[in-house]
């Protein structure tokens, strides 16, 4: 299967040893996937890991949701994007100053990664909202950050599949939206409530679908892979 130079699925390496991960990964193929580095995987495998990945020429999302002073957060970027990395991101509620901060982080490091946002955890929900003082409305809270991101000079952000048509529809069509909570029909939920299938979250607008258990816990990745691009190719 050859899908070119821009696949829009990203698989999460949800795994807590490198030796798995690597596993994965060696069933999988660049020219099909990118992948998604996450918190996990990071602290235990560190910047060398993603410097492989970056060399078997993988897209890699380093998905480390940066959130601190403007300085630190800008070396923090500046660092990320010297590995080779083809995404990253940060707390839209670092605020505007920090957002501009990373994007120069990004400028500085010579490289031109895409630089996103995440506005509110999907783990959140109004009540959770309120206790941390944001009184505005779940899907305005989202929107207000998403905007302050693009404000900041960010290309896109993460969000729900469920946003995506309104988030296109405010923002524009440049702006890249990259959504997980993602099930191709025949999968099971896992944890996630609110799922999307691919085809669907392509149709609502989202340029870049995060997909882990589905592919990760398949018993034949590469074939669970190639499926969901057929589900795509079909619709
Ligand atoms: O296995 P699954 O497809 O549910 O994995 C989804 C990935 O996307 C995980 O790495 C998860 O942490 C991440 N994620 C998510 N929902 C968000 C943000 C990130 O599921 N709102």
């Amino acid at each position: 299967m050859s899908i070119g130079p821009d696949p829009r699925i990203v698989v999460a390496l949800d795994f807590a040893q490198p030796a798995d991960a690597l596993h994965l990964v060696e069933q999988l193929n660049p020219a099909i996937c990118r992948l998604k580095v996450g918190k996990e995987l990071f602290t235990a495998a560190g910047p060398q890991l993603v410097e492989t990945l970056v060399n078997k020429s993988f897209g890699v999302f380093l998905d480390l949701k940066f959130h601190d002073i403007p300085t630190t957060v800008a070396k923090a970027c500046e660092a990320a994007s010297r590995l080779g990395v083809w995404m990253l991101n940060v707390h839209a509620s670092g605020g505007f100053d920090m957002m501009q901060a990373a994007r120069e982080g990004v400028s500085r490091s010579g490289r031109q990664p895409l630089l996103i946002a995440v506005t509110v955890l999907t783990s959140m929900n109004q009540s959770a909202l309120l206790q941390i003082g944001v009184e505005d409305t779940l899907q305005n809270q989202v929107l207000r950050l998403a905007a302050l991101a693009q404000q900041s000079g960010l290309d896109g952000v993460v969000c729900s599949a469920q946003e995506a048509q309104m988030l296109k529809k405010k923002l524009g069509p440049e702006f890249c939206l990259v959504t997980p909570g993602i099930r191709p029909k025949s999968a099971s939920l896992d944890d996630q409530s609110r799922v999307v299938t691919p085809a669907q979250a392509l149709t609502w607008g989202s340029d870049y679908l995060v997909i882990g258990r589905p592919i990760t816990q398949a018993e034949n990745p590469l074939l669970a892979l190639e499926t969901i691009h057929q589900e795509l190719q079909q619709r």
